[in-house]
């Protein structure tokens, strides 16, 4: 038996507090909580239900699709079309935004998800995630446009991660700090155990692809030279690196732990023209808000994330995210 808060219950006593709320935004984020326990129990298992492995499709963004990218990406669209919260969606999966079928009422709010971080970690039985990211629709929000999406990070109302790892979890803010909970497999409920989560501010932890180096623009190649250098070095300590490729689970480890996590933009993708790896609507900015939220910063090099003014629904930035004293280094060096 479990005596602890479920997520329900946090999330209507939260909305309590807000004079006027409708409830509506309660229930949105329990149709993206029921969401991401289907995706849980499905990730969980894996090949027991033929889910691994590749469609042999491709994404707008020209990356293999797995089965379960797609999967997942259904079991989002489904769980959260019919409510009548919802006016539109945009994921990873879907060249264009998904507009609520006609026969659901349409509301006030716009979801972004990344169905599935780290994908290609599934086959291997490596920790994966779900990220999402909740807008208010603009203006008239019965025929909404890819346009409606395009809001800075600084607008989002709600932002967080599922994480399918030893345990399920999930992180959220809305805008009132960071809480986590853990999925209770024997009665299918998030169980708040990670109250006011807040990223220790020095730490001696980075992520970081090291096969991009040779294509590292200088602040980055600094940071990490200075990191690599150790206790000799001019940081006269010694760093532990770290790459999962999910990136919830590097944003989940640095939430326990601290560290700084880093995709940057590189020599290699502005000759694609590309400005980053990591994609800004559905990756970076709810990422971005979480962080921020349990106290660490999150950039560009160049700007902070949430202030990016958005111009596609598909764009992709640089990123680098967590404890505050490492993220405003390395943003120092990009000013140098
Ligand atoms: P996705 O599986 O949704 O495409 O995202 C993968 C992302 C991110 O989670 C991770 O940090 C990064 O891509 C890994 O990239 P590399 O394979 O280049 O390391
Ligand atoms: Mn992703
Ligand atoms: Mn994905």
């Amino acid at each position: 038996m479990h005596n602890g808060t479920t997520i329900t219950q946090f999330i209507i006593e939260e909305q309590r507090k807000i004079e006027g709320a409708t409830g509506d935004f309660t229930s949105l984020l329990n149709d993206i909580v029921t969401a991401c326990k289907v995706i849980s129990n499905m990730v969980n298992k894996g090949e027991l239900i033929g889910v691994l492995g590749s469609a042999g499709s491709e994404n707008v963004q020209g990356e293999t699709q797995k089965k379960l990218d797609i999967i997942t990406n259904e079991v989002f669209l489904k769980s959260n079309e019919w409510a009548g919260h919802l006016s539109a969606m945009a994921s990873e999966e879907m060249d264009d935004i998904y507009e609520i079928p006609n026969q659901y009422p349409r509301g006030k709010y716009l979801l972004t998800f990344d169905p599935l971080d780290g994908s290609s970690n599934t086959d291997v039985n490596v920790s994966v995630g779900t990220i999402f990211s909740i807008l208010r629709c603009p203006g008239e929000r019965v025929c909404p446009n890819k346009d409606a999406f395009l809001q800075p990070g600084t607008q989002q109302v709600a932002a967080g991660y599922a994480l399918y790892g030893p345990s399920t979890m999930m992180v959220l803010t809305t805008g009132n700090g960071v809480n986590g909970f853990t999925l209770d497999q024997d009665i299918g409920e998030f169980i708040l155990t990670h109250p006011n989560m807040t990223i220790p501010q020095s730490t001696r932890e980075f992520a970081i692809n090291a096969s991009n180096m040779r294509f590292w623009e200088q602040p980055v190649k600094r940071y990490v030279d200075e990191c690599l250098a150790g206790a000799e070095g001019p940081r006269g300590e010694d760093f532990n690196m770290r790459w999962i490729a999910s990136m919830v689970a590097e944003v989940h480890r640095i939430l326990t732990r601290g560290g700084i996590f880093m995709y940057p933009i590189d020599e290699k993708m502005k000759a694609k023209g590309t400005g980053g790896k990591l994609r800004l609507m559905y990756e970076a900015n709810p990422m971005s808000f979480v962080v921020e939220q349990a106290g660490g910063m999150s950039s560009t090099g160049r700007q902070r994330i949430m202030e990016v003014q958005p111009d596609d629904l598909h764009q992709r930035v640089p990123v680098i995210l967590g404890s505050s004293e490492e993220v405003e280094r390395v943003v120092g060096y990009h000013c140098d």
